[in-house]
């Protein structure tokens, strides 16, 4: 049972796992000892790699967006990739800081996926409205190795559906410093992210952040 979402301080350090299927968790509260210095990060590596709003071969992103690690997910009319540099700047995304490194390798690890080193961080980050469509990870050679997913700031609701599009869709609350994990047999499942909701939260204000690790493979 997730704590009461309103305890605040009060459950800071608890932690609990809801399974959502085989390679697959929840995991409540598992950031939420570090959210302040990844928000720090975020921000420091935004001031190199300024988020923007990508377009795909359907619209622009409404979520904003920019990586780190040595490779970056990009999107423009032509379609997804992975590149070594920013298009933006011409320069090598952020490198990936340790600490991002080492959550990312212990959420996995929660789920028996050892040493997982992600090549790939995506930062997205959502304003009130923004949204993410239900789709499969599908630009990584890696079709095992997990996603680790992390929120932080305002809460959303995480879409989870199954291997199929048309599969039923569990609305999952997200909070501050909550991780997904999904690998395995669940690493194709279709996922995304209702429209944020309107909030103000004392770490990030009128904003959600989500790092998405992945290994490009
Ligand atoms: C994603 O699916 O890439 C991001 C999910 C999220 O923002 O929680
Ligand atoms: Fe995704």
């Amino acid at each position: 049972m997730p704590p009461d979402p309103h305890g605040g301080d009060l459950f800071a350090g608890e932690r609990w796992v809801e399974p959502l299927g085989p390679g697959a968790a929840l995991l409540g509260g598992f950031a939420l000892d570090r959210a302040d210095a990844l928000i720090a990060q975020i921000h420091a590596l935004s001031a190199v790699s300024p988020f923007r709003h990508m377009e795909t071969r359907s619209g622009r992103m409404s979520a904003a967006l920019t990586n780190c690690g040595a490779m970056g997910w990009v999107s423009d009319r032509s379609g997804y990739r992975y590149t070594p540099h920013d298009p933006l700047t011409g320069a090598p995304w952020p490198a990936l800081p340790p600490l991002f490194a080492r959550l990312a390798a212990e959420a996995a690890a929660a789920l028996d996926f050892a040493d997982f080193r992600p090549a790939a961080c995506l930062v997205n980050r959502y304003a009130p409205g923004a949204r993410l469509g239900l789709h499969q990870d599908r630009d990584e050679g890696d079709r095992i190795a997990p996603i680790v997913s992390v929120s932080l700031g305002l809460p959303a609701t995480f879409l989870w559906g199954g291997l199929e599009r048309g599969a039923r869709v569990r609305r999952i609350p997200v909070r501050h410093g909550d991780v997904v994990v999904w690998g395995g047999p669940s690493r194709m499942v279709f996922h995304g992210v209702a429209p944020l909701r309107h909030g103000h939260h004392p770490a990030t204000g009128g904003f959600r952040y989500n790092l998405t690790f992945r290994k490009p493979g």
